[in-house]
């Protein structure tokens, strides 16, 4: 096993890349600021209907275009009025007949897929919608039968990376999560590992065999002893993962699909969504409100060790991780990374 590379190594965001930004549900007629890899984005829907991201800047003195409102096709600035269109030109001064040509601000390409808005860090020439994930769960999907559940955000005061580094190393669901979806005796149960690299996707297999469910689970499925649980997981460049989660016993299975894209917003802070969806009692309503609350309980779990993990971090970036068995996954991945910024430092 190769050394990690330092936190401090890793200051810095992949480009080329589609970033979740946003629920679709978050989108409206009204400016909606998220900062994404450090740069500041206005996202908004104009009156026709287009989704569009752009600079969080006017060109004119500055202010925030995001303090502004939408008015039919164009986005108008609070301060002195300037109007833009979703390709970030100004068409409007007010008080006189002709715009500056040089008055403009960054556009951003945008693409909703399955409830989610993606937005494009790089080159506006380079973005092909095609390669956003497909991950066809949710009420925003073209296609979501079979699955019911929910999306929600998260904004976590930790780099993005650390999450990712929580989610491929399910070791840590018996300690940090034994309330809620571990059982601590699953640290010491037998399972099996498997993790392969195709290309720059990393896929991992764990299973875990004749442990308690947790409290969670046995709930879901109804589980009344012990069972066995196979997590199949993938990692997309820059940071989405989703998990199949597969738990049953002699008579029973449930599967849940476990959806994260996340995506920096500085250095040292994160938007994280969780996309749940189950397999199992779909028009329980009921069960779905629950597991709102469920996961947000699990989710706080790794956001209170991540968030203290970044505190560390921040005062000591020159510390390096020593990786365990357990971390097979975290590490391929850090080789992909490792791969995918060296090119794009050559690229430059
Ligand atoms: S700063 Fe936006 S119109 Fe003046
Ligand atoms: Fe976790």
């Amino acid at each position: 096993m190769t050394d990690m590379a330092t936190h401090g190594d890793r200051m810095k965001f992949l480009h080329n890349q589609w970033y979740a930004a946003a629920l679709s549900t978050e989108i409206g007629g009204t400016p909606f600021p998220r900062t994404i890899c450090g740069e500041d984005v206005v996202l908004f829907r104009t009156a026709g209907g287009t989704l569009a991201a752009l600079e969080d800047r006017c060109a004119h003195r500055h202010a925030p275009l995001s303090l502004g409102t939408v008015d039919g096709e164009v986005i108008q600035c609070a301060y002195h009025g300037l109007c833009f269109d979703t390709d970030g030109r100004c068409v409007r001064v007010p008080g006189q007949d002709s715009v500056p040509p040089q008055a403009r601000v960054r556009r951003y390409p945008v693409a909703e897929r399955d409830g989610w808005v993606w937005l494009w860090i790089g080159e506006i020439d380079r973005a092909a919608p095609a390669s956003i994930p497909s991950l066809p769960y949710f009420e925003g999907s073209a296609d979501s039968a079979g699955w019911a559940g929910f999306q929600k955000y998260f904004h976590v005061k930790a780099g993005a990376q650390l999450f990712v580094d929580n989610l491929l190393d399910l070791s840590h669901v018996a300690f940090t999560h034994r309330n809620s979806i571990g059982s601590s005796a699953a640290a010491d149960a037998a399972f099996a590992m498997e993790v392969s690299v195709d290309g720059t996707t990393v896929r991992g297999l764990r299973q875990v065999f004749d442990v308690e469910p947790g409290p969670f689970i046995a709930n879901w499925g109804n589980f009344p002893g012990r069972i066995t649980r196979r997590s199949r997981y993938t990692w997309r460049p820059p940071s989405v993962i989703d998990i199949e989660a597969h738990f049953h016993d002699a008579e029973r299975a449930i599967t849940i699909m476990v959806i994260n894209p996340i995506t920096p917003e500085t250095e040292t802070s994160a938007h994280f969504w969780i996309g749940w969806a189950r397999d199992f009692a779909l028009g329980d309503r009921a069960m779905t409100e629950r597991s709102v609350e469920e996961n947000t309980q699990v989710i706080m779990e790794d956001v209170e060790v991540i968030e203290a993990q970044q505190r560390v971090l921040s005062r000591r970036p020159d510390v390096r991780a020593v990786p365990i068995a357990a971390d097979r996954a975290v590490v391929a991945v850090h080789r992909v990374l490792d791969r995918l910024f060296a090119d794009q430092t050559t690229e430059r």
